[in-house]
């Protein structure tokens, strides 16, 4: 180690804290600044899990563990993958939501990478003073539509360093070379605005060309210091969302995880539901609730898929729905947005979304709305007059905006719905059964699709590996869990999915000839799995 002493007990990469031995102690300097008792890594679990014992709420929960983190990221990440089902709903969703509603508020120190408009023409010159040399991973925000949250300007922090953490915990990318981002070009939130707290930019947001100019020199930036890095864009207003991805999908390593992420794990939803209904993507009808990015991104991915079954570009689109804040998307609605356009109908225009299912008969309806109850008991009733195995997938998180509850669409389809949210609902007792519903959350797909980017320093993300994450994902579903109700594995396996995927993502990234110039494509495709594996991260010291 190059670093000394107390340096070293400050690198949250290095420190070890009570774990030093005696030899370590004395070679790196670090005698009597720790008390003389040597912990293992178990003593230290132990005692993180009593203080987390002690405290009452799952926000303090979280600011303890992000402490943690910027103290000792081996100890943090060994506890997260211990037990990712009882740790990823402390830092990430649904307490994130929280955290980053009151982030200016529990602001302790800074993590990641702040840029704003101040920094327009430096933005180059910023990443190379960074410490970090390797940056493979970059998620950014710029905080227009945090979680269903809306704009929350530069709290939207949280939810970059949150992703971060589920690359590693939940698919084993190593953290060192990672990096939040928060692009702070104001926010037109008035609570925000007016908190005396508030840590971001005090002006409106930056909009029109000059906000795009601003996203450009980043990106351009991160090229040039960061040749190997995917970005991750996250939590963009939708017409920014689609048109950020629509720019630079095919110039550059990067993708959107509120587009692409989600309509991965929804479509696994759908190659779930095939084992159950026997029925192929092509013959669904889809009828959204909401015609945001997440809409988008889901339809665009369902419609990729049913063509692959072999529908064309037109069929496929006509499989799929999207009703807004002003009803059905159809064609003679007044100033249509231009991203709605391909899936606008020729039908009468309706604002009686009940009235759309009597009529379409959709097999699924999809929630993307970030409004609570819009899945009445109505319409899950009117779902299940007109199907065996109506899908209902409310997809909105956090809990506070959830179309319908577990409860809701089990007990108002009579039992009938096949069912997954996003966020996780407790088991469902109805009708002498139990149920156990599914939570379609995108962490499923984009740790694992980064794990296989980063093991072959992949060079552009396609519609391809989402599809193939999906479909990997469905497949590691047992019979037993198909049958109880889950259309997805449990979180507590979520590594041992997560490995699955990223070898599957490799060989479409081989397949398509995309992998770094550097890295050789294993010999075998059975060896596609030793590959990565010997690339991910491990939370032990060294
Ligand atoms: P968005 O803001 O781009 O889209 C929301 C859409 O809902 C808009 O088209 C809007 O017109 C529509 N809408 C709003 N109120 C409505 C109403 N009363 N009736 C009908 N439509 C209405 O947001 P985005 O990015 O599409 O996300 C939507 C939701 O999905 C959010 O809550 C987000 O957290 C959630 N989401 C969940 C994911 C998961 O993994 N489960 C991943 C990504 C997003």
């Amino acid at each position: 180690m190059a670093k000394h002493g107390l340096q070293i007990l400050q690198d949250s990469f290095l420190n070890k804290g009570t774990a030093f031995t005696e030899e370590e102690r004395a070679k790196y300097g670090l005698e009597g600044f720790l008390p003389v008792g040597i912990d293992n890594e178990e003593a230290q679990i132990l005692r993180v899990k009593e203080h987390l014992s002690l405290l009452d709420s799952d926000l303090q929960k979280y600011t303890y563990l992000a402490a943690l983190q910027d103290r000792n990221e081996t100890l943090f990440y060994r506890l997260l993958m211990t037990d990712p089902a009882l740790y990823l709903p402390i830092v990430y969703d649904p307490t994130v939501g929280e955290a980053c509603l009151k982030f200016a508020h529990i602001y302790r120190r800074p993590r990641g990478l702040y840029l704003s408009l101040k920094h327009k023409g430096m933005m180059k010159e910023i990443l190379l003073n960074r410490p970090e040399k390797d940056v493979r991973f970059i998620v950014v925000t710029d905080g227009s539509r945090i979680l269903g949250l809306g704009d929350l300007g530069s709290n939207g922090m949280g939810i970059p360093v949150g992703k971060l953490a589920l690359y590693t915990a939940t698919a084993g990318v190593p953290p060192q070379g990672q990096l939040p981002v928060l692009l702070d070009v104001g926010t037109d939130n008035p609570n925000l605005l007016n908190d005396p707290l508030y840590l971001g930019l005090r002006k409106t947001r930056l909009e029109g060309e000059e906000y795009y100019a601003l996203v450009d020199e980043f990106v351009q930036a991160v090229q040039d210091v960061y040749p190997k890095c995917c970005i991750q864009f996250e939590d963009f207003a939708n017409y920014k969302a689609i048109s950020l991805l629509e720019k630079y999908r095919d110039k550059i390593c990067m993708f959107n995880d509120d587009i692409q992420g989600t309509a991965s794990v929804t479509l696994a939803g759908f190659y779930s539901a095939k084992r159950y209904t026997n029925m192929n993507i092509k013959d669904h009808t889809i009828l959204l609730m909401g015609a945001g990015s997440a809409a988008h991104g889901i339809a665009d991915l369902l419609c990729y898929a049913m063509r692959e079954e072999g529908l064309s570009d037109e069929e496929a689109r006509s499989h799929c729905w999207m009703f807004d804040t002003k009803g059905l998307v159809v064609k003679n609605r007044e100033r249509l947005e231009e991203f709605k356009k391909p899936y606008a109908k020729d039908f009468a225009n309706t604002t009686d979304f009940i009235d759309c299912i009597r009529k379409i008969k959709p097999t699924a309806i999809i929630g993307v709305s970030t409004v609570k109850g819009l899945f009445t008991p109505e319409v899950i009733k009117a779902m299940a007059d007109v199907n065996a195995n109506p899908l209902i997938f409310p997809l909105s998180n956090p809990t506070s905006q959830e179309e319908c509850t577990a409860q809701e669409a089990y007990e108002y389809s009579q039992g009938k719905a096949l069912f997954a949210a996003g966020v996780q609902f407790d088991p469902v007792d109805y009708n002498g059964k139990t149920f156990y519903p599914a939570q379609a959350n995108n962490l499923w797909i984009y740790p694992a699709v980064g794990m296989a980017i980063y093991a072959t320093e992949a060079t552009r993300v396609t519609d391809k590996m989402f599809l193939v994450a999906a479909q990997t994902l469905a497949e590691q579903l047992t019979k037993e869990q198909l049958q109880s109700g889950m259309l997805f594995p449990p979180t507590s396996d979520i590594l041992k999915t997560s490995l699955q995927i990223s070898a599957a993502v490799a060989r479409v990234i081989f397949d398509a000839e995309l992998q770094g110039a550097e890295i050789k494509r294993p010999d075998y495709d059975d060896h596609i799995i030793k590959f990565i594996e010997q690339r991910l991260y491990h939370p032990f010291y060294v």
